[in-house]
């Protein structure tokens, strides 16, 4: 009997998830084995949703966002009697393998899995937020980075016709790196993120200090996880202990401050999931290609408990453990390069 692989996406969905399932499939059946979508998630193995993944399932995805697949945060070791639903439906299902796609939820549960339980499971970095240690780049990020550089660049339209300050809101969870490339690209004023402290009497007396030299306009990008003097989460958190961010409010809250402290009109814009939603740039399509076939390869030569990762330009195996070690934020050096333009 053929060999199987199942393949889930779980977390926020992405531009390339489709692109990592085509890759796996494709290369699946060069070696002879079968795949098995498992679907939404962790979810789907402690359901047991599963649907068949031939090549015609996977022909013309490639350029599709989202996941065929569905997607969910779920955490089976949150679950009363998760994790044996888990290992009973692997076990009826006759999966050889697992491909995970995901962020750090998603791959922690996998290294859990594989640690405490020998589930034969190999990660494949997804997240739009590039967050993950391990990799270079996660997938997804690209698209993000390009929606959210596009809408600044729109942005400075209205600023510069209205003589206003925007505030654009960006995501990217507890990591600031969607603020800081968008930013650097779209030629933002200020950059706030989680990694920097704010000073609200700061950023006011930078931004009055590029009027005062004859600028009429600014441009201010927050990240979503940006730490606000005097703001606190309402405490509500998801399976994975995480608080929702977007509630946090971090566009609003900095508008007003700014506006009270200059005088100058200011008006937010938060992206929210536009950065996530929409077709893959030909970037992410490559990289989430590359990931795909490299997982396989690894799923099928029974190395596991390993993550598909780009380290340069090659595409390489690092261990699941230490890819969800830690969270990859962006190093001073980095905020650095997008601080030389403020102001
Ligand atoms: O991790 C991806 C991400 O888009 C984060 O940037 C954001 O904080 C979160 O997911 C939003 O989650 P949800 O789609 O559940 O609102």
């Amino acid at each position: 009997m053929a060999k199987t692989i199942g393949i889930l996406t779980g977390g926020g969905d992405c531009p390339g998830l489709n692109a990592v399932i085509r890759a796996v499939v494709r290369e699946a059946d060069v070696a002879g084995w079968e795949c098995v979508g498992i679907l939404e998630g962790w979810r789907g193995l402690v359901d047991g949703s599963f649907r068949d993944l031939a090549l015609r399932d996977v022909s013309g995805i490639l350029p599709r966002g989202g996941t065929i697949l569905g997607t969910s945060r779920t955490n089976p070791f949150n679950l009363d009697g998760g994790v044996e639903k888990l290992l009973t439906n692997l076990r009826a299902r006759d999966l050889d393998a697992v491909v995970a796609i995901g962020g750090e939820d998603t791959l922690g549960v996998a290294a859990r899995l594989h640690r405490e339980h020998q589930v034969p499971v190999v990660g494949v970095p997804k997240t739009i937020d590039n967050d993950l240690s391990g990799t270079d780049y996660t997938f997804g990020f690209d698209t993000a980075v390009s929606i959210a550089t596009e809408a600044i660049d729109r942005l400075h339209t209205t600023a510069e016709s209205h003589n206003r300050v925007m505030v654009v809101e960006v995501m990217g969870r507890h990591a600031g790196w969607i603020a800081v490339m968008s930013g650097i690209a779209g030629g933002a004023d200020v950059i706030l993120i989680p990694e920097q402290p704010v000073d609200y009497d700061e950023v006011a007396g930078g931004l009055r200090k590029r009027h005062a030299r004859g600028k009429n306009f600014s441009i201010v990008v927050a990240s979503e996880g940006t730490e606000l003097p005097g703001v606190a989460d309402d405490g509500e958190v998801d399976q994975f202990g995480h608080v929702t961010l977007s509630k946090r409010g971090v566009g609003d809250v900095l508008a007003r401050e700014i506006e009270q402290r200059t005088g100058f009109e200011t008006r937010v814009t938060v992206l929210g999931h536009i950065q996530r939603g929409g077709t893959p740039t030909a970037r992410d399509r490559v990289l989430a290609t590359r990931f795909g076939l490299k997982a396989a390869e690894l799923a099928i030569a029974g190395e596991f408990g390993q993550m598909a990762a780009l380290r340069g330009d090659d595409i390489v195996a690092v261990s699941l453990d230490e890819a969800t070690a830690k969270l990859k934020t962006v190093p001073p050096e980095w905020y650095a390069v997008a601080q030389a333009f403020f102001g």
